[in-house]
């Protein structure tokens, strides 16, 4: 009998156990090829809304459909096999009750086979994300720079820079925490803020532009290897995939007006 070693997809409660352990490793995912080579070295992957302006060239991300998550869900779910996956909720899919929030994460689980959902919000989806944790989805919650209410901050700015604020950022940490949260993002949070908030609630915080002492880190891929035009201040770029992209074309571009493209010989040899 032939014999092989099934790898286990993590779970929730594995991300949920690694509080005060090794530093959990993630990055957003949206498509099956990135989140196969990504798999072997991450502990989950976010097929986050952030694609809508990373792949679709929105400005906010606002406008992404419920449907596109879906879409790209499936493709990162089929991508990995070892990797927890998490599918952001998107803007207007469940912020108006906790039943519109359990029946659209509900489609997004059976439709993706996802491990887990993410929802932005601290206080505010407190009673949401008590709702769905007790039937069954499993959610990540957002806090700090939650990009979807865009509007209301009135651009992309670093929270807790300011002492009067902290204490409504602790309430929202605290509150997802008692919710039922498996685990908190803390994008673009003042250093010392999330290092607090990381000592403070015993469930995992990944941070994006927070603190190093976050118990884990979370980056847009195409941020993090170089691939977008712009990024954000605290994005260290691992590579230049967008300059090897271009030069790759660019010498595509040459062979093809040059009539040097290449072909292995005897590729199409017709036979008499
Ligand atoms: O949409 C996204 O990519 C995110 C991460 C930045 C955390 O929410």
């Amino acid at each position: 009998m032939s014999q092989h070693t099934v790898q286990k997809r993590l779970t929730a409660p594995d991300i949920r156990a690694r509080k005060n352990m090794a530093p959990i490793v993630s990055l957003t995912s949206y498509h099956a090829h990135t989140a196969a080579i990504a798999d072997k070295y991450v502990d989950f992957l976010l097929v986050g809304d952030s694609l809508g302006m990373v792949m679709h060239g929105f400005e906010t991300t606002l406008p992404v459909p419920l449907e596109l998550m879906i879409m790209h869900g499936r493709a990162v779910t089929r991508g990995a096999r070892h990797a927890l996956v998490v599918v952001d909720m998107p803007f207007g899919s469940y912020e108006e009750s906790p039943a519109q929030a359990f029946r659209n994460a509900a489609k997004v689980m059976k439709e993706t086979e996802c491990g887990a959902i993410k929802i932005e919000g601290g206080l505010r989806m407190a009673e949401t994300i008590k709702f769905l944790s007790e039937r069954g989805i499993p959610v990540m919650a957002h806090i700090g720079l939650t990009p979807q209410s865009i509007n209301v901050f009135g651009g992309f700015k670093t929270q807790g820079r300011e002492r009067a604020q902290w204490a409504a950022i602790e309430a929202d940490a605290v509150a997802v925490t008692e919710a039922g949260a498996f685990a908190v993002v803390l994008e673009a949070v003042a250093e010392p803020l999330a290092a607090k908030i990381t000592k403070m609630i015993d469930i995992p915080t990944i941070g994006i532009g927070a603190s190093a002492s976050c118990d884990g880190q979370i980056l847009v891929m195409e941020d993090m290897l170089g691939l977008s035009p712009r990024v954000p201040k605290f994005v260290k770029e691992f590579g230049e995939v967008g300059k090897a992209i271009e030069k790759a074309i660019a010498s595509y571009a040459d062979d093809v007006r040059t009539r040097a493209f290449p072909l292995p010989e005897n590729t199409y040899d017709v036979k008499d």
